[in-house]
């Protein structure tokens, strides 16, 4: 029998890849450009991280952790996101008290039922910025995510955003809410049910209609957070609202418990049911709550297949294609080093050598299936000669020789 890969688990090609390449390439240059730097931590944690962070009653540590007992007996998890880990890497340092721009990105694991976008190993790329409190940093952050955005072309999409108060707020709506819902929780749907057990709030995501039917009467969010937080949270709609299409969620209350403040989702129609393509917030509890210092904390996380699914091919810029053709007698160091300078000479080219001993004609149709704009030719004559042929594969095939130095040229100014 055949081995499969695990449900949910992907393998990618180089075919799928360059997309997440050009993703990659574009918020690279604009975390350098905020002086954002990347950190990395381990893949596996103690999974008592993810339940003091992510929470014990969110979906993601009650049914998703991939947790095991590792040979020592001690529970551990793959990571199911980011921030938890990137915050116990600086309590770890002893550096709660600086200020830090970090990015990250790598694979996150969530035992999920999969579906279109969804994976239980899925991708993301995040950003924290810690030792900063409410204020500016919310602006600096939705700047970096409407770059992001515009950077690789996603412009048709809503900026969701709502703000959770502070723990205080968040503590007492939860209680007023389950005082209201429980009395008539036969009306909830069957799964909101449950929810109001484990995590109340998440009820509000809810998409089930006697759900959201109940909840029309159901005490509101906004009347628990302070008249400073809605102002804040408006100054922000005001500031942005004529860069995109952003707008105030009071459901939008997100899937961790570590929360507090301004949370945001970034959603594309174009997705279909998993339509978040980004997702983040505030959470200046959380050092605290691993056992660190006070440290304000912000960030957000992209879903790196859920991106990459809206991007359109036809935006990623083409790279020229060149073959490097050499008769099987010629194959030397030397016609290699010709390659190698060509290659240093532009190395935004891409210089292709076909890796087999076929005839000159056999290697030209090769460069023609593999879409090479141009063939470099060295037969037994050019290489007496110390000349190249330069082909033009893609009209009428025209050609002409070049030495090498002319070769170089060329190849240069392509
Ligand atoms: P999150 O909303 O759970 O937030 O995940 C961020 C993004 O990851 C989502 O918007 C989605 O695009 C993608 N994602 C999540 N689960 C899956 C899945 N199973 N398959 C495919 N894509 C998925 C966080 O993880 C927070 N740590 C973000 C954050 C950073 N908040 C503050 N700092």
């Amino acid at each position: 029998m055949k081995i499969q890969s695990l449900r949910g688990m992907s393998d990618l090609f180089p075919e799928n890849l360059a997309k997440w390449h050009f993703l990659e390439s574009k918020l690279f240059n604009i975390f350098n450009s905020f002086n954002t730097n990347e950190i990395r931590t381990p893949l596996l944690e103690s999974t008592e991280l993810f339940s003091r962070s992510v929470g014990n009653s969110s979906d993601i540590v009650n049914k998703e952790l991939y947790s095991f007992l590792d040979r020592n007996q001690e529970s551990i998890s793959l990571r199911p996101e980011g921030s938890a880990s990137v915050i116990r890497a600086i309590i770890q340092k002893k550096q709660e008290h600086e200020k830090h721009k970090l990015w990250y990105q790598g694979p996150m694991f969530r035992y999920e039922r999969p579906q279109k976008g969804r994976f239980r190993q899925f991708h993301q790329i995040g950003v924290e910025y810690l030792g900063f409190e409410e204020g500016v940093s919310e602006f600096e952050l939705i700047s970096m995510i409407l770059e992001i955005n515009q950077s690789i072309g996603i412009n048709d999409y809503t900026f969701k955003i709502n703000h959770l108060g502070d723990a205080h707020a968040k503590e007492n709506f939860c209680k007023s809410l389950v005082s209201f819902l429980k009395p008539n929780a036969n009306e909830l749907h069957e799964k909101d049910q449950l929810r109001l057990k484990s995590n109340p709030l998440r009820i509000l995501d809810s998409k089930e209609n006697s759900t959201i039917e109940l909840l029309k009467n159901a005490p509101k969010f906004q009347d628990f957070v302070s008249d400073e937080s809605k102002e804040f949270l408006e100054a922000i709609v005001d500031a942005f609202e004529d860069q995109c299409d952003i707008q105030i969620d009071q459901s939008l209350v997100r899937g961790l418990d570590y929360y507090t403040g301004v949370v945001f989702e970034n959603v594309s129609k174009e997705l279909g049911a998993q339509d978040a393509f980004l997702g983040g917030g505030r959470y200046d509890n959380l050092s605290k709550q691993l056992g660190g210092k006070d440290m304000h904390s912000i960030g957000f996380a992209i879903g790196v297949e859920r991106v990459v699914d809206l991007l359109k091919m036809g935006e990623l810029s083409q790279k020229i294609k060149v073959g490097f053709i050499v008769s099987a007698e010629q194959i030397s160091q030397k016609t290699y080093k010709i390659a190698n300078d060509l290659r240093l000479a532009n190395s935004s080219i891409i210089l292709e050598t076909f890796l087999s001993d076929g005839s000159i004609k056999s290697q030209l149709r090769k460069a023609n299936k593999c879409e090479c704009s141009f063939a470099i030719i060295i037969g037994d004559e050019e290489s007496k000669n110390k000349q190249a042929i330069w082909k033009d594969l893609r009209g009428d095939g025209g050609q002409e020789i070049l030495s090498l130095q002319e070769l170089i040229n060329q190849y240069i100014n392509l």
